[in-house]
């Protein structure tokens, strides 16, 4: 069975995000997105909330598991049994940054890879910062993220 894993912190989860899960979930048996707990990070959501969020928008999917991690991708990935962290790629700016932690992950360890999906094009402009500053200013979020998670994050930011 190949199992991979997909870190990150979905604050909140976009439907970028959601695309690279559903098109991870074809190619591998399982995938287990981890949401990173980071005690040095303030978020939107908590873990918890970033966790039930991913649950709800992923249910249809019945090869995917949602659980937090804390501490490094890799060490998480090696606790999976996975051999592959997956990674979605939007545009060359986000190339740099990805290609270190890829590359640092390869040296803390070599016997798991990093593959990229490269998002669809009609979410390569998509990231939760963006999410968060349109709603901030009580802007729309409807094509950038499901339905039930807009109203979560209007409700969280007391907006709208
Ligand atoms: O959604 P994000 O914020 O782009 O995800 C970044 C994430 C969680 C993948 C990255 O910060 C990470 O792997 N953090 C865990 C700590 C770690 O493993 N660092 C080493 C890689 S340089």
């Amino acid at each position: 069975m190949t199992t991979a894993v997909y870190p990150g912190s979905f604050d909140p989860v976009t439907n970028g995000h959601l695309d690279v899960i559903e098109r991870g979930s074809k190619l591998f048996d399982k995938v287990i997105v981890g949401v990173l707990h980071n005690s040095a990070k303030s978020p939107l959501f908590s873990v918890e909330e970033r966790v039930n969020i991913l649950k709800e928008a992923t249910a249809h999917l019945n090869n995917v598991e949602i659980v937090a991690f804390s501490g490094l991708s890799v060490e998480f990935a090696r606790k999976c049994g996975a051999k592959v962290i997956i990674r979605g790629l939007r545009a060359i700016t986000d190339f740099e940054y990805e290609l270190q932690m890829a590359q640092t992950n390869r040296v803390l360890a070599p016997d798991i890879d990093t593959m990229f999906l490269t998002t669809s094009l009609e979410f390569a402009y998509l990231s939760s910062t963006t999410v968060k500053e349109v709603a901030t200013f009580g802007g729309d979020i409807s094509k950038f993220v499901p339905e039930f998670v807009s109203r979560e994050v209007y409700k969280k930011l007391g907006s709208q």
